[in-house]
C-alpha cells in the first residue's frame, strides 16, 4: 500500500533560476541532482538553456552536440508541444535521467510567441512525467534571462532555488528577480525554496556580507549549507562528471550532498 501511495505522488519540480549568469545555476542543478539520485531518489534533470551546460555535466561535447542536433531535445518538444516522456535520456548514473537542450533554444521565445497560453507550454508537456510516479524530483536548469521561456519554467515548478555568487555583484538585480516572481503570482504557485550561496572564497569576506543582506529579506529562506570555490568543480565539468564522481573527497562534493539533504528534509 505504502508503495502504491508513493507512486501516486507527483514529482517535486524545482527550478534553478537567477537572471545573473555565472551564479552557479547549472553547476548546482547538476550536482544537487546527482546527490539526490545517489541518496536513492529518482531524478529527472531538464536542460532549459541553449548553453547546454547541464547536458555537458554528464556527457562529452560530441554526445551533447549529437543530441542537440537531433530532434530528440527540449526545443522540438516545446515547439511541437510534445509529451516530454519521449525525450528522456538515461545518464551514466543510476536513478538519474536527463532531457537535453539544443542550441535552437535561443529561438524558443519566438516559437512561444504565437502559441495559446504560451506561459504554460512546458507545464503541459511535463504533466505526464510529473504524474507518472517515475520520478521523485524534476530539476530544471534555467537560462540567465527573465522572458517567456523562464516564465514557462517557473510555471512548471513547485519550488525555485536561487543560486547567488558570494561576490560584490552577486546580489545585483536579485530584487528584480524576486519582484518578477511576485508578479507571476496569478500564474504559478512556485515558492522560493531558498537562496544558495555559491563560490564562497574564504580569503574574501563577501560570504558574510552576502548572507547578512540575504537574511534581511525576512520572507526568503537562505540554505544553511553553501558552496565554496573549488577548482575540482571545473575539472569535473571538463571531464563531464559530477564533482563527487570526479573526486569524492573534494569539499564541494560534501557541500552539494548537504544541500540535497536539506532539500530532502524540507520537502
Ligand atoms: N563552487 C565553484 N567553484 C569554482 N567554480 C565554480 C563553482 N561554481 C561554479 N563554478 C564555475 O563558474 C562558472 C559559472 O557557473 P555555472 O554553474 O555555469 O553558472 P550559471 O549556470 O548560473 O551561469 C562555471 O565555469 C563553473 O565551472
Ligand atoms: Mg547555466
Amino acid at each position: 500500500m505504502g508503495v502504491l501511495m508513493k507512486n501516486n505522488q507527483p514529482a517535486v519540480t524545482v527550478c534553478f533560476t537567477n537572471n545573473k549568469g555565472g551564479s552557479g545555476k547549472s553547476t548546482s542543478c547538476a550536482n544537487i541532482g546527482y546527490e539526490l539520485s545517489a541518496a536513492g531518489k529518482k531524478v529527472l534533470l531538464i536542460d532549459g538553456d541553449m548553453q547546454l551546460n547541464l547536458s555537458l555535466s554528464f556527457f562529452d561535447e560530441e554526445k551533447v552536440l549529437e543530441m542537440a542536433e537531433s530532434e530528440k531535445n527540449l526545443y522540438y518538444a516545446i515547439r511541437n508541444k510534445k509529451d516530454l516522456q519521449e525525450y528522456i535520456v538515461a545518464t551514466p548514473y543510476k536513478n538519474l535521467d536527463l532531457i537535453p537542450s539544443s542550441l535552437l533554444m535561443s529561438q524558443v521565445e519566438y516559437e512561444l510567441f504565437t502559441m495559446m497560453q504560451r506561459e504554460l507550454v512546458l507545464k503541459k508537456c511535463l504533466e505526464g512525467i510529473r504524474n507518472s510516479g517515475k520520478y521523485d524530483y524534476i530539476l530544471i536548469d534555467a537560462p540567465p534571462t527573465l522572458g517567456t521561456w523562464v516564465i514557462n519554467i517557473l510555471c512548471a515548478s513547485d519550488y525555485v532555488v536561487v543560486p547567488v555568487e558570494a561576490s560584490p555583484w552577486g546580489l545585483f538585480g536579485l530584487a528584480n528577480m524576486f519582484d518578477f516572481l511576485g508578479g507571476l503570482r496569478d500564474m504559478t504557485e512556485a515558492e522560493i525554496m531558498g537562496v544558495l550561496i555559491t563560490k564562497v572564497d574564504e580569503r574574501k569576506n563577501y560570504y558574510r556580507q552576502t548572507r547578512e543582506i540575504l537574511e534581511s529579506y525576512r520572507e526568503i529562506h537562505v540554505f544553511d549549507s553553501f558552496i565554496h570555490v573549488d577548482a575540482s568543480i571545473e575539472w569535473a565539468q571538463d571531464a563531464s562528471k559530477p564533482v563527487a564522481v570526479y573526486k569524492k573527497s573534494t569539499r564541494s562534493a560534501a557541500e552539494f550532498k548537504k544541500i540535497a539533504e536539506e532539500m530532502i528534509n524540507t520537502l
